[in-house]
């Protein structure tokens, strides 16, 4: 794929996510690996209206060569990359009830998003708490890659969801099934829920592959 054809389908993967409420304001950042380098959203725009020419550009050592400043959370979405060399996007969302389960003091820092339905466990897999940090803080980046790849997708504390993938979109799709996921787990929460059992977990991965 073109580097303008990414620009544009990472603007408007982003509009949608915006219009569709999964981020407010201008919180959340998006970034796609291109042959030489990284395009990431800029610092403080808002996803909803993002100019394609304008997402910044990094270079293979994380150096801005283009664009507007880049995000600041640039840590967080260089570990993915790293760590697991697989990946071609990564998504960065505030979105509320993904949000909401980093929060909670009794959520599973080993297992935030328990496997309620096949979805979540084949586009997501397991998802681990990262300790909290301030938004920019590299050291978010750092606990992230103390994690060695070994996870797709991860929960800052009290601050959001982060989520890999091979290619955009299904990063993006990734991002939407957890943050659905968390709505039903916080809808479910008090009443006796059925999760899927250890075989079923490990049929689906047989099946369709781990993320
Ligand atoms: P940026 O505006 O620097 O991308 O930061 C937004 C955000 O989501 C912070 O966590």
């Amino acid at each position: 794929m073109t580097e303008t054809r990414l620009r544009d389908d990472i603007a408007r993967l982003s509009r949608s996510l915006f219009e569709r409420g999964f981020s407010v304001g201008s919180a959340g950042n998006i970034s796609a690996a291109v042959d030489d380098g990284l395009l990431i959203t800029p610092t403080n725009s808002c996803l909803g209206f993002l100019d394609p020419a304008r997402i910044s550009k990094l270079d293979r050592d994380g150096r801005h060569i283009f664009g507007d400043a880049p995000s600041k959370e640039i840590f967080l979405h260089r570990a993915f990359y790293k760590t697991r060399p697989e990946t071609g996007a990564v998504v960065h969302l505030h979105s509320t009830f993904a949000t909401a389960l980093s929060c909670l003091a009794d959520t599973d820092p080993e297992d935030c998003i328990p496997p309620l339905t096949p979805y979540v466990v084949m586009r997501v897999g397991k998802v681990r708490l990262v300790p909290y940090a301030r938004p920019g803080d590299p050291r978010a980046g750092d606990l992230i890659r103390a994690l060695e790849g070994r996870y797709a997708a991860v929960l800052l504390a009290n601050h959001g969801p982060v989520v890999s993938a091979r290619d955009l979109h299904a990063a993006v799709y990734a991002a939407e099934e957890l943050e659905e996921t968390a709505k039903l787990l916080v809808s479910l929460r008090g009443l006796p829920t059925r999760m899927l059992s250890v075989d079923q977990v490990n049929e689906l991965t047989r099946v369709f592959g781990g993320s």
